[in-house]
């Protein structure tokens, strides 16, 4: 790696990021089935419709992927806890050996000398939670914030970190408008009311957890970088509208008590009756935020409906999965969120990385490649440090490969190399540059 440790300021803390459903084993342990179960059994939704059944097998190989996290010499571990391995119908019953899973997590971790950073939500809705609406009936908040209770009762004494929701724009839009990840809408009804509820919910658990005397709690959201299509007003707008929708509308809810104006013009009427009354606990303090950046998009007006656009392919060089590879917008988007919105709340990089077609000779990994983008977004966060932003972390997406969602199991993610047949782990080179770069 270009950076070292030795190249951020002393407090400046990195790691590495998975999620539950990625890479846990969902069939195991007396996890109820989620709205990925039921979207990737449904054709077309997901390559191969591959799931989640066995993934990483994490469920029963917690203690080697630990050691890999410590061995890495990362600070942080960023996991998430199943809402449906919890609680298998999402309310009610609580599955003990769920619970017990995550608190033996939890204290790997801590026996390790890691930090346990933990987000509540990353995706799997339990299914009899989706058969009532999901994230369009606003009794969601309040079954969120039950489950909250469930979760860090048990553990939330011994977390570094917590935050409610991963990426509400993938739950939102990602999932209802554009209907790529589950549960696979299209409808601007159900994005209108997901979108408002999801922050709702983020706040309400925010109070259960400030209830329980739980400290460092915060928001994650995702951001891409916009570039019009051409230099025309046009296509100015157009960009605009993709940056409110994307990038501002869960920032402004949370931070300025509002939604931006470009994007209320579409999703106004189609909102829950009474939304202007939740930002009391929609803004309720967070103590930090996280990024999750991974590339740019170029946007084009057009004369269909709202939102009258579309992305066209950009020129500049692409991952696995296609996307652009443009490290000056995570310097834009650190920059931005600070001054415009968090102000002086620390602010963390949970997740960036990119997917890489790896192979696998003779028991190496050489992804070149994923060195090179990991020198190039941690150069942008340094110099975010320097210009005084206050980024006060970085954590690499993925610890290991994983379950890529709608793309299944092609996208490989990870520093570590996983083999989905034997499920032998294997450190890529970006690993190993990682280790060094990070050794105290
Ligand atoms: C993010 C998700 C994560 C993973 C990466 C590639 O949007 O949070 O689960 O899929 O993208």
């Amino acid at each position: 790696m270009n950076l070292t440790r030795r190249d951020f300021p002393a407090d400046f803390l990195f790691g590495a990021a998975t999620s539950s459903y990625q890479i846990e084993g969902h069939a195991q342990g007396g996890a109820g089935k989620t709205h990925w179960d039921n979207f990737a059994a449904t054709p077309g939704n997901v390559v191969r419709a591959e799931n989640g059944d066995r993934a990483c097998d994490h469920l029963n190989r917690m203690d080697e992927d630990l050691d890999l996290l410590k061995d890495g010499n990362f600070d942080v571990y960023r996991f998430s806890t199943s809402w449906a391995r919890v609680m298998p119908e999402g309310r009610g019953a609580v599955n003990a050996e769920g619970l017990d899973f995550y608190e033996r997590l939890v204290d790997g971790l801590l026996e390790r000398g890691l930090k346990p950073a933990a987000t509540l939500y990353h995706w799997e809705l339990p299914s009899q939670l989706a058969d009532l609406g999901g994230w369009r009936n606003r009794d969601i908040a309040n079954w969120f914030a039950d489950f909250t209770e469930v979760v860090m009762s048990r553990i939330g004494d011994r977390l570094w970190s917590a935050a409610p929701i991963n990426e509400p724009w993938c739950v939102g839009w990602l999932s209802h408008f554009l209907g790529h990840h589950a549960p696979g809408m299209r409808d601007i009804r159900a994005t209108a009311r997901a979108m408002h509820h999801i922050l709702l919910a983020h706040g309400r658990s925010i109070q259960v957890m400030r209830g329980l005397g739980m400290k460092n709690l915060g928001a994650v959201f995702n951001f891409e970088y916009v570039t019009p299509a051409d230099a025309t007003p046009e296509a100015a707008e157009a960009a605009a509208l993709y940056d409110g929708y994307y990038n501002r509308f869960f920032l402004s809810g949370v931070f300025n008590r509002s939604y931006p104006e470009n994007v209320m013009k579409g999703l106004g009427p189609h909102m829950p009756n009474g939304w202007q009354d939740d930002f009391d606990t929609i803004s309720e303090p967070v103590d930090w935020v996280g990024l999750n950046y991974y590339t740019r998009k170029i946007i084009a007006p057009d004369s269909g409906p709202w939102p009258h656009h579309h992305e066209v392919p950009g020129p500049l060089p692409k991952t696995q999965v296609g996307w652009e590879i443009f490290p000056d917008g995570l310097y834009a988007f650190l920059k931005r969120t600070h001054e415009g919105y968090t102000r002086g709340l620390p602010l963390y990089v949970t997740e960036n990385g990119m997917a890489h077609a790896d192979r696998l000779v003779d028991g190496q990994v050489n992804d070149a490649a994923r060195i090179e983008y990991l020198n190039e977004h941690m150069a942008r966060v340094k110099r975010a440090c320097d210009d005084g932003i206050p980024v006060k972390g970085y954590f690499v997406w993925s610890l290991m490969d994983n379950y890529e969602w709608a793309l299944g199991y092609d996208p490989r993610f990870g520093l570590v190399h996983v083999d989905f047949d034997s499920l032998q782990r294997t450190p890529k080179a970006s690993y190993h540059a990682l280790a060094a770069a990070l050794a105290r």
